[in-house]
């Protein structure tokens, strides 16, 4: 099959319009069978539910080619879990089993084109997404929903590659206690806008959130969770339910613990503590794992010993690991790897 004619080895994360993408409407109570589509335009009311409150909820996972030739994608099953329970807490209705799967592999086999080469360093980055799209002007859920996916070849997600950043800790909150920091909802992501381009402005790549109770203890960035290794190469991981459950993160454990033999602590990390770190590294899908070199702490600099320069040796193994296992160089768990086209 032909690939785009794309400088696949220099794509940064952004959006590149790809041919196909996927679309189901939800009416009358019952999401209807979808199907592929080539119109990227959406037309709806001026007072969609999406528009007027927010009413929305996306996911985030990518395909890989793999060594042989495969195209494959990471652990769907568990972005389809943490949709419907994202759909739930915004009373929006969830997608008949089956159909986030069917969705994702549709659309990755039909924009086959687009999904960078093996050994480019980028993969195409797929975006399922779910909002209200009738009318809805008190305050409450809308009748009708649209469920699409689209893709777009990227590649780092920070300037850099594997470069460390520096990162602040932000002034600003990200996620209320018992609120809706655990799900991914655009209003997680609209509230942290001023507060990145503020970062951005000061030279900071990302912002670190603190609890909203205490503001002692590190939450995550805007886009990925954190995690640290301490003085004996172990990780140390921060624990918190008003933080995403990042599908990276949790792999990475396991990766930790049973492919490197490391010991990993999920639990309450004080900002207080971090400089006792020897590393730090942010973790996601678009992330994958980026090494931060430097912490700002209003007027107080945390520095890593791992240093500016490359990634420290454990975020390296992490992520070696982790790689190898989503590009087929190093055997997966069980149910780790859905195959959507064969070489
Ligand atoms: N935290 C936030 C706020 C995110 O937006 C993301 C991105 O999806 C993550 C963490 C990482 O989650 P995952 O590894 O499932 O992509
Ligand atoms: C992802 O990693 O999939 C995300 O949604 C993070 C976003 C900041 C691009």
């Amino acid at each position: 099959m032909d690939k785009k004619n794309l400088d696949w080895a220099n794509l940064g994360f952004a959006y590149l319009k790809a041919d196909w993408r996927y679309v189901s409407n939800y009416r009358n109570g019952a999401w209807d069978e979808g199907g592929l589509t080539q119109d990227d335009m959406i037309a709806m009311s001026e007072d969609a539910g999406v528009l007027q409150y927010a009413q929305t909820v996306f996911e985030g996972l990518k395909a890989y080619t793999t060594e042989d030739g495969r195209i494959v994608c990471f652990r769907p099953d568990l972005n389809d879990a943490r949709l419907k329970m994202s759909c739930e807490r915004l009373e929006i209705p969830v997608l008949p089993e089956g159909r986030f799967t069917e969705a994702v592999t549709k659309v990755v086999s039909a924009n086959a084109a687009w999904v960078p080469p093996y050994g480019s360093g980028a993969s195409l980055y797929i975006r399922p997404y779910i909002f209200g799209i009738s009318p809805v002007i008190g305050v409450k859920p809308a009748e009708e929903y649209q469920f699409r996916t689209f893709v777009t070849p990227v590649g780092p997600y920070f300037k850099g590659g594997a470069k460390p950043i520096s990162v602040k800790i932000s002034d600003f909150d990200r996620a209320a206690p018992r609120g809706t920091g655990h799900i991914k909802a655009g209003l997680n992501y609209a509230m942290s806008l001023h507060a990145i381009v503020t970062a951005h402005n000061e030279g900071f790549s990302e912002n670190i959130y603190l609890d909203p109770g205490t503001r002692t203890k590190i939450e995550e960035t805007g886009g990925a969770n954190i995690l640290f290794a301490d003085g004996d190469g172990n990780l140390v991981v921060p624990r918190s339910d008003s933080i995403l459950p990042s599908i990276t993160r949790r792999s990475i454990e396991y990766v930790a613990e049973h492919y490197l033999g490391l010991k990993v602590t999920e639990r309450d990390v004080y900002l207080s503590e971090v400089g006792e770190f020897k590393e730090c590294g942010l973790c996601g899908t678009a992330a994958v794992i980026s090494p931060v070199g430097h912490i700002y702490d209003h007027g107080k600099d945390i520095w890593f010993e791992s240093g500016m320069e490359k990634m420290g040796p454990v975020m390296q193994k992490l992520y070696d690991t982790l790689t190898g296992i989503q590009l087929g160089r190093i055997e997966a768990p069980e149910g780790w790897i859905h195959t959507i086209c064969e070489a």
